[in-house]
């Protein structure tokens, strides 16, 4: 404080969070800046992911959970909507060339059944294609919500509990969370969120329960290792007490 020299920001190689999730947020205000189109915001976002993926997988995050489209997203303009369906199929297409020599495993979560039927398929594909594969998992969030989720497991569970696969006592927050579409899936460590918002946005509700949320003014067009490294050096600086002292 009261020195204008420039922190380094020092990454402690012991202390990585396992899991990291990001709300990639400010597209559409990036091209407007620029005088662009939404969607070049978007693409401009899937470029930068790329770059954060490969740097995730360089530090040895063993997650990375990116929110791609929520379930509120289909209320935007369709030709928005077109374009973001398009580059997550492409990203979905050429991920396996493009991370070649970076062992990265992708799984989807959200509700598959309000998606293309061409989408479904591709994901089951990139899914089975990188199931073998122990490096970073990449968790790409396609038509999901945090509310939709949690009533989804809801109905499983009931569906369970009619047809004697669980009884009452046998509800837990394990077996809860067993019926998520994160199930298996560790709870993030540290949650991104760029451009300044300081909201959730119905994103991984029940699994940020006592993540460490970091905001960030950058929006996600502009951003780079250096600022992922910056919210790394926050998570390291905070003392996790999970309701104890
Ligand atoms: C929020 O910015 C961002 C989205 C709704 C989509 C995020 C998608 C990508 C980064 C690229 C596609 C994803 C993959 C997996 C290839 P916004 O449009 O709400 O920005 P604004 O708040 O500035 O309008």
């Amino acid at each position: 404080m009261g020195s204008n020299k420039k922190k380094k920001t020092l990454l402690n190689p012991q202390a990585m969070p396992r899991h990291i999730a990001i709300i990639m947020d400010g597209n559409g205000r990036w091209a407007k800046r620029r005088g662009l189109t939404r969607s070049m915001g978007h693409r401009e976002g899937s470029r930068v992911l790329k770059k954060i993926v490969e740097e995730c997988y360089n530090l040895g995050i063993r997650y990375l959970t990116v929110f791609a489209f929520s379930c509120e997203n289909w209320s935007r303009p369709q030709e928005e909507v077109d374009q973001l369906l398009k580059l997550m199929m492409d990203y979905l297409k050429n991920s396996e060339n493009e991370l070649k020599g970076k062992p990265v495993r992708i799984r989807v979560i959200g509700d598959r059944a309000g998606l293309p039927d061409e989408m479904v398929s591709e994901i089951q594909r990139v899914e089975k294609n990188t199931a073998h594969i122990e490096g970073l998992d990449l968790v790409i969030a396609i038509n999901y919500g945090g509310r939709q989720d949690i009533l989804n497991a809801c109905r499983t569970l009931a569906d369970d509990y009619k047809n004697d696969r669980i009884t009452e006592s046998g509800i837990t927050i394990e077996s809860f969370a067993s019926r998520l579409w994160t199930a298996g899936i560790p709870e993030p460590d540290l949650l991104i969120r760029t451009s300044g918002e300081i909201r959730f946005s119905n994103f991984l509700l029940w699994q940020c329960a006592y993540s460490e949320l970091y905001f960030t003014d950058i929006l996600w067009p502009d951003f780079r290792k250096k600022h992922l490294h910056d919210a790394i050096v926050h998570y390291q600086g905070r003392e996790r007490r999970y309701g104890g002292l």
